[in-house]
């Protein structure tokens, strides 16, 4: 599988969707795979939502909740409708399904394509949701290396309405699955908001080939203005696996939250990972949040969801610790199956400190290190067993963090095949696969370099979520 589609949550489920082809482990004809949640953890696989047709395949694309009947499918009723781009052999246009029985079963409208194209040849992706102030749906999709806006007031008939990118942020491929809404700001003033317009780079991201960035600004309902510096880039994620994130959409307003996952893998190796009988995953649900730093900046913030601590287990770790750089200090094992560990580094007397995870003594592991001087954290998973399937798995991921009174927080999040590091106050996320061996024991250890590193570490274990 790859992208996350059709986020949405309808009648008390969360529907995943996503790039799927059933018939290989390889990317080939895309269907629409499916499962739902009802707590953003467990989640129950349902058989195939949508096929190709004529008009080609199903590439990625959104899902909303049509609360009032815009459209005339549910006989004055709600229901849930999919809007995904099909993708023929020479024209990518945008199309729409409609569920009668909660995206169990699809039926796919007879005027389709809603947005035909014959002439852009990147046109993909779209992104939909209901524009309270205007009163209209909006469409947000992808054409080549920019972001086009429409309109509708019935998912049907779409006129567009603007356009963005030219000129701002990263260009080091084709924009691809983008993402556009409002969040309050977190330590602003009352009602302040803004609006966050994800979008996607199929090349050249933070860490090398596939990853997202993100813009914050104004939308009035028909353009987007970005508030920042246009040649400014962030970064979504600094990890080389966070890939084609999508929000849920139509979270009750009583929950308020806004949750987003992403394609846990990169185009660069994502058709070689070697995992069997399956191939790839999605991150963990995070929560998502806008804050203004003291500089005045807005920053997106980043969290796992709270459901994740329904799964917390015993801890098996717990410790405070004196790291030096004479020797590595072995801090404790990796036990089999997810973890999380909460982990505190006071740099202020050293140069960098940091953690070698899956150690096997015979080779370097992954490196986690944070260094005070340049402020970066950096994973390092290349000297890593597993690693060399492809020339460009071995990576050394770095993020800018800041490091303040020489204190670090992090939390790091260890599935079998990932390791999800989130910074305590959440600007900082960093995603990377890891492929460790099932049969191999592997211990965490801690180093310093240039003097020594007070740390704290606490492993908790995560009960699985397929037990
Ligand atoms: C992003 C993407 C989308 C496209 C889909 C096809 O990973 O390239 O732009 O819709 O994957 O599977």
């Amino acid at each position: 599988m790859n992208d996350p589609n059709g986020m949405v949550y309808y009648e008390g489920e969360y529907h995943l969707f996503y790039q799927y082809y059933p018939g290989g482990l390889q990317w080939g004809p895309m269907h629409w795979g499916h499962a739902v949640s009802t707590d953003l953890l467990h989640w129950k696989h349902l058989p195939v939502a949508l096929e190709p047709d004529e008009l080609g395949m199903i590439f990625s694309g959104s899902a909303v909740v049509d609360w009032n009947d815009s459209t005339g499918f549910f006989n004055g009723r709600h229901g849930l409708v999919a809007i995904y781009t099909s993708a023929g052999d020479t024209h990518q246009q945008q199309s729409i399904a409609y569920s009668l029985d909660k995206g169990r079963t699809w039926i796919k409208y007879q005027g389709n394509p809603v947005v035909p194209n014959d002439e852009i040849k990147d046109f993909r992706d779209p992104k939909v949701f209901w524009h309270e102030d205007t009163k209209q749906w909006l469409m947000v999709l992808a054409a080549g290396q920019e972001i086009l806006f429409y309109t509708s007031p019935d998912l049907k008939e779409w006129v567009f309405a603007s356009r963005f990118g030219e000129g701002h942020g990263a260009h080091g491929g084709v924009w691809e699955c983008p993402d556009l809404f409002e969040l309050p700001v977190e330590n602003g003033a009352e009602g302040d908001t803004r609006w966050v317009l994800q979008v996607d780079i199929g090349d050249g991201a933070a860490s090398g080939g596939s990853g997202g960035q993100y813009f914050i600004g104004s939308f009035d309902g028909q353009t987007f203005v970005n508030e920042g510096a246009p040649e400014e880039i962030r970064w979504v994620d600094y990890g080389k696996d966070f890939y084609a994130t999508q929000s849920f959409s139509d979270i009750p307003e009583s929950d308020g939250r806004r949750i987003w996952m992403a394609w846990m893998s990169n185009w660069q190796y994502a058709n070689e990972v070697p995992t069997s009988p399956w191939r790839s995953a999605m991150t963990l649900p995070r929560e998502v949040a806008i804050r203004k730093e003291s500089d005045g900046q807005m920053k997106l913030v980043q969290y796992p969801v709270r459901e994740l601590k329904q799964l917390a287990g015993e801890s098996f770790a717990a410790g405070s610790y004196v790291l030096s750089s004479e020797s590595a200090t072995e801090l404790c094992e990796v036990p089999e199956g997810p973890a999380v560990y909460d982990v505190l580094l006071d740099l202020s007397s050293c140069a960098a400190a940091g953690f070698c995870l899956y150690g096997t003594g015979a080779d370097k592991g992954f490196v986690l290190k944070a260094d005070r001087e340049s402020g970066t954290l950096t994973a390092d998973r290349s000297d890593m067993q597993g690693s060399d399937f492809h020339e460009k798995f071995p990576a050394v991921t770095s993020a800018p963090l800041p490091i303040s009174d020489g204190v670090v927080e992090l939390s790091v999040v260890l599935d079998t095949g990932s390791v999800e590091i989130f910074s305590t106050d959440g600007t900082v996320t960093m995603t990377n696969l890891v492929l460790p061996e099932k049969n191999n024991r592997y211990s965490i250890s801690g180093f310093a370099e240039a003097g020594k590193a007070g740390a704290t570490l606490t492993g908790r274990r995560l009960r699985s979520v397929w037990d």
